[in-house]
């Protein structure tokens, strides 16, 4: 159980196709896909098929899943919670980047890792 309380997606957001574009360590594109609002960006990238960190399988206290996200339409991500921020600075990852596997997307957004 996550120690966390998460948003409900609402109907409209489940309701959206999301454009993910997935940019590599030096900015060039290698991937974009569409996934439903509301759903889970670590257990998304997962099924796509690419490397994503998850040494904690995706409770959010290894920090491994950290990236880079940039939105496209404003709120296009949930809040970076305290414990998404605890988690990203006892791992020494930067703060302004998120936890892949703590956020729900509702908009279009680009991704960006060092290990890609
Ligand atoms: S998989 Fe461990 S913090 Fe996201």
């Amino acid at each position: 159980m996550r120690s966390f309380m998460e948003k409900i997606p609402t109907k409209e957001t489940l309701a959206k196709l999301i454009t993910v574009t997935v940019l590599n360590k030096a900015g060039n594109k290698i991937d974009e896909f569409q996934m439903r609002g509301g759903t889970n960006l670590w257990v998304f990238i997962r099924k796509r098929g690419l490397p994503i960190g998850s040494a904690c399988s995706g409770v959010g206290v290894c920090g491994a899943c950290h990236l880079k996200v940039t939105e496209i339409t404003p709120q296009s991500i949930s809040i970076q919670n305290e414990f998404e921020k605890e988690t990203l600075i006892k791992n020494q990852k930067p703060t302004d980047e998120r936890l892949a596997c703590l956020c729900r997307i509702s908009g279009d957004i680009i991704i960006q890792a060092d290990y890609w």
